[in-house]
């Protein structure tokens, strides 16, 4: 392991689990603990567990569990180290410089990209006031962009010189390789360096800590590629950032609007509308989702809500719903997008779009609307029952009402039928009937496999949480009589084999057993369930002697079993089975006790 586990603690202690977890998703406090919908698993009712006191998280449905460091690297898809690495920088911890060589190199090498972005971004905007940007001051002109705007997003100008940011980046002391690695510069096959951007005006693209990962470089007139984008690299993900979230951040983000284009959320800024950003040419992924869902309680998208886009945007809200995000769509006529809409008619009306903003549900229904022509009664009865699958997935009741008091009046259709056909989907022909049917099933698959792993673990789960609660106390009474081999659940020996090897090395208290088990998933999740389930101990002591006593009879009739099968292969009388015979007469004795 790289870092020492005294760092790892601190990283984990200045990363408190429910702040961190409240990040992805809602919580709410029951007892000692809060409860919140597994991310990991679909689900519909809360399983999630996560306990403050204890800073670990276990999910009764999926199984998973562990400490905030599990959580992290779970759900951000990061290996143990990256996951120690992100919630460091989001503490503020700093990390010793690695000593693995790649590790190194690679930090090295980002630390210079990063310069170099930083570097270019303010030559491209500096170039953007020289006397030979004449063409560039014009459009910006013509793009009514003032120079505070250009200021705040750092927008600048390439020229068409084919290798000046080049130049001025080597002047600056970067090696080629760096040069390269930042996407600025490509190398021809001939070997000849050549900017990536020129005549082109630069628009850098910043992550939520305003350093410059990237760049989109757009045409001054109608030629194509409109636009040019850095592509991916090692300080680049388009799916991981948002483009103005580091402005926007600055402002207030309860509501944050999310555009097409990069001049949209420049021109709206301008305008005074700061709560909003642009994604990055792709479909919206979950780390957007996530990225939006720290800084905004609602989140209107605004694309392009024809043909094509329809499906994207369906499925960019169902992303920020599951994350439990009200998510609205921007219903926008009479310009072909946000920056043409502010120019014509103004913020105040764009500010009224944006309250006017429809939910999912609302939406769903008017693609649905424009995409059937009702001219039968066939016709209408598909739409009906279309309707009342989208509202069939509304689980807040009244919200659910809400709805259907608007539809009703809106396409004339009885509220006695929307309900009815509703039902009908939830329940088929005959409810009750059905209900009962799947709770039967339900109960016959899952109740006698789970009934029978819960009786022969629940004196091991005992056993764990004592000598966790209880520490060397406990290991000092029993070490002797139960082995870690005795333990019938395979992850609950292992869990007993390291703590086991902590107490003999002299260890008073298992402080992070998490951390002993690292890299063994199973084990890891079962400790989160055993410390989540919380059993109550009252007496100590005569819970010992009860397990003792449990373990020895147990051992003792294994012993009888097997005794009894060595005799019937022997002759009668012989040395051999009279030994046994002795034995077992003792054991027989012992158990009647
Ligand atoms: P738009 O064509 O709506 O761009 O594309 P825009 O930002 O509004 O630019 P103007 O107003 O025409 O100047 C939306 C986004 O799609 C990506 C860019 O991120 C752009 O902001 N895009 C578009 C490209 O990456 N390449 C292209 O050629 C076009
Ligand atoms: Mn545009």
């Amino acid at each position: 392991m790289l870092y020492s586990d005294e760092l790892i603690e601190e990283i984990r202690n200045a990363n408190d689990i429910i702040d961190i977890i409240s990040q992805y998703v809602t919580l709410k406090r029951s007892g000692r603990n809060y409860f919140g919908l597994c991310p990991f698993h679909k689900e519909k009712s809360p399983s999630l567990s996560v306990s403050p006191d204890k800073q670990i998280f276990h999910c009764f449905g999926c199984g998973v569990g562990g400490n905030v460091i599990h959580f992290i690297s779970k759900i951000e898809g990061l290996n143990f180290k990256d996951a120690i690495e992100f919630l460091a920088e989001r503490a503020g911890i700093a990390l010793p410089a690695s000593e693995n060589a790649r590790d190194i190199y690679k930090q090295e090498l980002k630390a210079k990209v990063y310069e170099i972005n930083e570097i270019a971004a303010k030559f491209y905007h500096d170039n953007l006031y020289k006397p030979y940007s004449k063409n560039a001051q014009e459009y910006v002109k013509k793009r009514k962009l003032d120079n505070q705007t250009l200021k705040a997003f750092l927008i600048g100008y390439a020229s068409p010189n084919y290798n000046e940011l080049y130049n001025y980046l080597k002047k600056n002391g970067f090696t080629d390789e760096q040069i390269l690695a930042s996407s600025l510069v490509n190398r021809t096959e001939n070997g000849k360096f050549i900017d990536r951007f020129r005549n082109r005006f630069m628009i850098p693209i910043q992550d939520i800590r305003g350093k410059v990962i990237a760049f989109g470089g757009r045409v001054l007139d109608e030629s194509k590629p409109k636009y040019i984008n850095s592509p991916e690299n090692i300080v680049y993900s388009k799916g991981r950032n948002l483009f103005g979230l580091n402005i926007a951040k600055k402002f207030d983000t309860t509501k944050l609007l999310i555009v097409e284009g990069y001049m949209d959320a420049i021109s709206l800024y301008q305008r005074g509308i700061t709560n909003v950003v642009a994604s990055l040419g792709t479909a919206m992924t979950e780390a957007q989702g996530r990225l939006l869902r720290m800084y905004a309680k609602q989140i209107i998208l605004g694309y392009d809500s024809d043909g094509a886009g329809q499906a994207a945007i369906v499925r960019g809200m169902d992303i920020l719903t599951a994350m439990g995000c009200d998510v609205r769509v921007l219903q926008m006529e009479g310009a072909k997008d946000p920056d043409e809409y502010v120019i014509k008619y103004g913020s105040g009306r764009f500010l009224k779009l944006m309250d006017d903003a429809i939910s999912l549900v609302e939406y769903k229904v008017k693609i649905l609307k424009r995409n059937s022509n009702i001219n039968t009664t066939s016709d209408k009865i598909k739409f009906l029952n279309d309707m009342a699958k989208i509202l069939v997935s509304v689980d807040n009741k009244i919200e659910q009402e809400v709805y259907i008091d608007r539809l009703s009046s809106e396409y004339k259709i009885s509220k006695e039928a929307i309900y009815a056909q509703i039902n009908k989907i939830r329940y088929g022909n005959k409810p009750a009937e059905r209900v009962l049917e799947k709770q039967i099933i339900k109960r016959k698959t899952e109740l006698p496999e789970d009934k029978e792993i819960l009786q022969s673990s629940k004196t091991e789960k005992v056993l764990i949480t004592l000598l966790i609660n209880e520490g060397r106390s406990v290991y000092e009474k029993i070490k002797d009589k139960i082995k870690p081999e005795d333990f019938k659940l395979e992850q609950n020996k292992i869990i007993v084999k390291k703590m086991y090897e902590e107490f003999e090395n002299g260890k008073s208290n298992i402080e992070n057993i998490l951390n002993l088990l690292e890299g063994q998933e199973d084990s890891i999740n079962q400790v989160t369930a055993i410390m989540t389930e919380d059993l109550e101990i009252n007496d100590v002591n005569k819970c010992i002697e009860d397990i003792l006593y449990t373990y020895e009879r147990e051992k003792l009739i294994k012993r009888k079993n097997e005794i009894i099968a060595e005799m019937n292969k022997l002759e009668i009388s012989t040395d051999e089975a009279r030994k046994l015979e002795g034995e077992l007469s003792d054991i027989i004795m012992k158990l009647a006790k």
